[in-house]
């Protein structure tokens, strides 16, 4: 049983950023909490898989999900995270998500990719762990 849970612990570091800090027991593990960023990070994730979807089969995607907004606020696993950089990069993705839901339809495809880009963007200066996962919402 144990090894089991050890091994969808691993499966968790690989996605998140903070692998190496981490040396964690067995009561660790079943008391973790993901941060309110981290949550909002996942959400975000699904959210936009489901926008790619209906990007790709021509369907309305709605309005700018307005809890994206949290990124500004939302506590992070580490506060030292919240630098300046992060602030930088977090208005540019929010920029990018409005102009998404803002523009004509014809532009979806390179306004989706150009709002992932800028996920990406700001996890190659803050979290790298997730990036190669976040790459596979891109459209091709
Ligand atoms: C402004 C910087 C920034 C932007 C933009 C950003 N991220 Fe993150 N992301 C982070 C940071 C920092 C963390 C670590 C959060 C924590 O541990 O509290 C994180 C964590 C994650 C995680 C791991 C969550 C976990 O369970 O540990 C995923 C997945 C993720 N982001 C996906 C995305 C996706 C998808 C987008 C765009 C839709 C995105 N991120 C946009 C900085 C960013």
């Amino acid at each position: 049983m144990k090894f089991y849970f050890r091994l969808i612990f691993i499966a968790f570091l690989f996605a998140s950023c903070h692998k190496k800090e981490k040396n964690t027991t067995s009561s660790e593990l079943v008391m973790y909490q993901p941060s309110e960023m981290a949550s909002l990070m996942n959400t975000m994730y699904y959210m936009n898989a489901d926008i790619k979807k209906k990007i790709l089969n021509n369907e309305n995607i709605g309005s700018f999900p307005e809890r994206y907004l949290t990124i500004h606020t939302a506590k992070l696993t580490d506060n030292n995270d919240r630098t300046s950089d992060f602030e930088k990069f977090s208005l540019k993705y929010i920029d990018n998500m409005k102009l998404l839901y803002k523009e004509n339809p014809q532009n979806q495809k390179s306004n989706f990719n150009k709002a992932v880009q800028s996920c990406i963007a700001c996890h190659q200066t803050s979290c790298r762990g997730p990036i190669s996962r976040i790459k596979k919402l891109l459209i091709k």
